[in-house]
């Protein structure tokens, strides 16, 4: 397995890969709407919309790949996903620790991540803390309560 920062190309690996992770994988811990309304907003063309903004890194294994990482420049994790068929073997926490050190390289001390109920307790095996708790999606949730 390596690691490389995302090309163009790798964007629609990249987007049916997190949409199979989320209904697979965050679907154990999110409600059905939910799970809809985040897998049917990811598509290739949103890495491609902040590809400026971020560094992306993918873990690729016999031309496959197998997991990505974004972060941006002001110390904060965008995302990590992991192929829903290699959950639970070391590839997240590889690409979380070269997320870290590439942020370090920016002069990060502290690094934010607004993670999953279902990364919880990795981003606490890996030294995260919380330091507030907010909702998935709460945009769509408030339109739903008042309709
Ligand atoms: C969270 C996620 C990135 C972890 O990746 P992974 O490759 O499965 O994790 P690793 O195998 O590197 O696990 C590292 C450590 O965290 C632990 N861990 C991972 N997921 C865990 C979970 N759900 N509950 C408890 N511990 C967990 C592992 O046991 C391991 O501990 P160890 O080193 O003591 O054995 C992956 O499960 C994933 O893609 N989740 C769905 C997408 C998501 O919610 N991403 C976060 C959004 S930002």
């Amino acid at each position: 397995m390596k690691i490389r920062l995302a090309k163009d190309k790798d964007y629609a690996s990249m987007a049916r890969l997190q949409r199979a992770t989320i209904r697979h994988v965050n679907a154990k811990d999110y409600p059905k709407d939910i799970i809809s309304v985040w897998a049917g907003r990811t598509k290739a063309s949103r890495y491609r919309n902040n590809a400026k903004e971020v560094k992306r890194w993918v873990a690729v294994d016999k031309n496959q790949i197998i997991g990505f990482c974004d972060h941006d420049f002001n110390c904060e994790i965008g995302g990590l996903y992991i192929h829903k068929d290699f959950q639970g073997k070391g590839i997240g926490g590889k690409l979380l620790k070269n997320a870290e050190q590439s942020m370090k390289k920016l002069g990060c001390k502290k690094i934010k991540i607004m993670s999953t109920v279902s990364a919880k307790k990795f981003y606490e095996k890996n030294g995260y803390k919380i330091i507030k708790k907010t909702s998935h999606l709460i945009e769509k949730r408030k339109w739903r309560s008042i309709s």
